[in-house]
C-alpha cells in the first residue's frame, strides 16, 4: 500500500510516504518554504498543507498523486469540539474544525489527480503514538504522548501490542503540560510552540525554588492523567522584556522543568503498573525534553525508553501515515533512520558548485581533510546524504567543530546568532561513548543527555552544559560510515573520539536542507569550510 501522511493543523507542517510498511520519505515543510516551523500557529493557517513536502515525496518515489492508496490526516475533525456556528469562539477554534473536515479538497487541489475519497482522518494523539510504537524496535510496548494539544485532550497513555494500541488514559484539555511549558517559555521571553528547548537550557542555570507552588498547580491524578491549575508566572517572576533574564527566570525554568520531571515520572509508573511492559515508547512535543527523558529513563520504571526523533507535530505525518498503513494490512518496517529528507547525487552537487563558481577540490579522503580543518580547530558546514527528519541536526546537516576548544561554543552561538547560554553538542562513536559518557546510551538521535564523566569535562569543554551534562549523539558505523570515519580521523589527530555537532542553520532560520541552501549559509556566516557530498570549499585566508 502507498499511504501519504500529513501534518497540517497545528504548526509544522510535515509529509511522509510509507510505502508496503517502509518508510520511503519523510520531510517537513519548513526545509522547502524556509519559514521557520512552516506557518504560524493559528487556527486561521489551518488549511495550509506541506504541499512541497508531500509533492516532493511522491517524486522521491516515482509516484503521482492518483497512485496514492491512502492519504492519512493527523487530525480528527469529528473528535473536535463542537464549533456550535460561532466559527469566532474560542480563538477560532470551529475554524480549525471546519478547515481540518475541508482537508480533503484543499488536498485535492494541492495534489491534483488525487482521489479526495482516499483521504482518512487519523486523531491526532493516535498518530503520535503510532509514530512512536509503531516506529520503534518493539514488538510490545507502554505508549506515552505529551503534548501541548490535540482535538480534546493533551496526552494519551496506552498499550501497544502486535501493532495494535490500547488506549489507557488520555488527559482532556484545558489540562497540558506541553501547553504550561509553553506559557513558562512566552512568560520567560521565547517564542510560545517554537523555544521550549530554550527554557530547558536555562532550566540548568537555576535553582527549583519556585517548585512547591508549582507542585500546588501541577498534579498527577492517580488514574494516568493529570490537573494544571491556572497558575500567576508573575507572582514566580516578572515577564522577560528585551532579553533581560536574571536569577529569578533561571530558577522559574528550574521550577518548570522540576515539576515536569516529577509528573513525568508519576505518569510513567502508573503506566507500567497497568502494562507490566518492559519498553516505553514516547512522542509528543513534550518528548522531545531531552533532560526529561533521561530522568524518566534513570528514574522510571522502564527498562528501555525510544522516543519518535520528530516527537512534535511533524511526526504525527508519519505516525499517521504508519497508522493506516498498518490498518490496511502491512506489516511495519520499524523506523531506521532520520535521513529521510531530500539528498543529492555527486553530479548534481558538482553541477551546485559549478553554478555557484565555488571553487572546491574532492580530496582522496574527505573524512581525512575535514578532519584536518577541525583538528586545526576551523568550523565546517557538513552537507552529506538525505536530510533529517525531526529537530535535531544528526551528521547529514550538521556544523562541526572541534570539541576541545572551549571558545566553540561561544563560536558556534555567534556564528548562529543564538543564545550564549545554549549549549552545543557532541557526537561520538558509539563504541567508545559509555567511556566518555554516562547516561541513555546509545542515543542516536540525540533525545537524551549524559552525564559527561569526570575525566572527559576538561578534554571536551566546548561540548559540557554547565550542569555537567551534554546531549550526545552516539554514531554507529554500520549506519553512518561517513560520519564514523570522521570521528575516527579527528580522534587519530587530537586524541579526541568527539566532534561539536550542531545544526546546520543561523538564528531563526529552518536547517539548511538543499545545496543553495548550504552555499547561502556558507557565504553568510564565518565557517571555514564546506563539505558537500564528496567535495570541500575552503574559504581563502
Ligand atoms: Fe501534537
Amino acid at each position: 500500500m502507498r499511504v501519504l501522511g500529513i501534518n497540517a493543523v497545528f504548526h509544522d507542517p510535515a509529509a511522509a510516504l510509507v510505502v508496503d510498511g517502509r518508510i520511503v520519505a519523510a520531510a517537513e515543510e519548513e526545509r522547502f518554504s524556509r519559514r521557520k516551523h512552516g506557518k504560524a500557529p493559528v487556527a486561521f493557517s489551518t488549511w495550509e498543507l506541506p504541499e512541497q513536502a508531500a509533492r516532493w515525496c511522491l517524486e522521491h518515489a516515482s509516484l503521482a498523486p492518483a497512485d496514492l492508496d491512502a492519504v492519512a490526516y493527523s487530525y480528527e475533525p469529528g473528535l473536535a469540539p463542537d464549533p456550535g456556528g460561532d466559527l469566532a469562539a474560542g480563538e477560532w477554534e470551529g475554524l480549525r474544525t471546519l478547515y481540518a473536515r475541508r482537508a480533503r479538497l484543499f488536498l485535492r487541489t494541492a495534489l491534483p489527480g488525487l482521489d479526495p475519497a482516499c483521504v482518512r482522518h487519523v486523531a491526532h494523539h493516535v498518530a503520535h503514538a503510532a509514530s512512536a510504537y509503531l516506529a520503534a524496535p518493539f514488538e510490545r510496548a507502554a505508549v506515552l504522548v505529551l503534548d501541548g494539544r490535540g482535538e480534546r485532550a493533551s496526552h494519551l497513555a496506552g498499550h501497544a501490542v502486535g501493532g495494535g494500541l490500547k488506549v489507557l488514559a488520555s488527559q482532556r484539555l484545558p489540562h497540558s503540560l506541553g501547553l504550561v511549558y509553553e506559557e513558562a517559555t512566552a512568560h520567560l521571553g521565547f517564542r510560545r510552540s517554537s523555544d521550549e528547548y530554550k527554557v530547558m537550557a536555562l532550566a540548568s542555570y537555576g535553582r527549583p525554588r519556585f517548585l512547591p507552588a508549582l507542585r500546588e498547580a501541577i498534579r498527577a491524578t492517580g488514574d494516568g492523567g493529570f490537573t494544571v491549575a491556572p497558575i500567576a508566572w508573575q507572582s514566580l517572576a516578572p515577564p522577560v522584556r528585551d532579553e533581560a533574564r536574571d536569577e529569578r527566570h533561571a530558577d522559574l525554568a528550574a521550577s518548570v522543568q522540576a515539576r515536569l520531571q516529577e509528573v513525568l515520572l508519576d505518569l510513567a509508573r502508573w503506566l507500567h503498573g497497568r502494562t507490566g511492559e518492559r519498553a516505553l515508547a514516547m512522542a509528543g512535543g513534550v518528548a522531545l525534553n531531552c533532560v526529561a527523558n533521561s530522568f524518566l529513563a534513570a528514574q522510571g520504571p522502564f527498562e528501555r525508553v525510544w522516543v519518535q526523533p520528530a516527537a512534535g507535530d511533524a511526526g504525527t505525518a508519519l505516525g499517521a501515515a504508519l497508522h493506516v498503513a498498518q490498518r490496511l494490512g502491512d506489516p511495519i518496517t520499524p523506523m531506521q533512520t532520520v535521513a529521510l529528507g531530500r539528498g543529492w547525487s555527486d553530479d548534481a552537487l558538482r553541477a551546485w558548485l559549478a553554478g555557484a563558481a565555488v571553487p572546491c577540490e574532492r580530496p582522496d579522503d574527505l573524512a581525512d581533510a575535514v578532519a584536518e580543518i577541525l583538528a586545526g580547530n576551523g568550523v565546517v558546514g557538513w552537507f552529506q546524504g538525505r536530510s533529517e527528519y525531526g529537530p535535531r541536526a544528526l551528521g547529514h546537516r550538521s556544523l562541526l567543530a572541534n570539541a576541545g576548544d572551549p571558545d566553540n561554543v561561544h563560536r558556534l552561538n555567534a556564528i548562529k546568532g543564538r543564545e550564549s547560554f545554549r549549549p552545543v553538542a557532541p557526537m561520538v562513536l558509539q563504541a567508545r561513548a559509555a567511556e566518555v559518557f554516562d547516561g541513555p546510551l546509545p542515543s542516536p538521535y540525540m533525545l537524551f543527555t549524559q552525564r559527561v564523566r569526570p575525566a572527559w569535562r576538561a578534554r571536551i569543554p566546548a561540548v559540557v552544559h554547565v550542569d555537567g551534562t551534554a546531549r550526545a549523539q552516539t554514531v554507529d558505523p554500520a549506519a553512518e560510515p561517513l560520519v564514523a570515519r570522521l570521528l575516527a580521523a579527528v580522534e587519530r589527530r587530537t586524541g579526541l573520539p568527539v566532534v561539536v555537532n550542531t545544526s546546520f542553520n543561523t538564528a531563526g532560520r529552518p536547517m539548511v536542507d538543499d545545496p543553495r541552501d548550504a552555499l547561502e549559509c556558507y557565504g553568510a556566516a564565518p565557517i571555514t569550510a564546506l563539505a558537500m557530498g564528496p567535495f570541500l570549499v575552503r574559504r581563502p585566508r
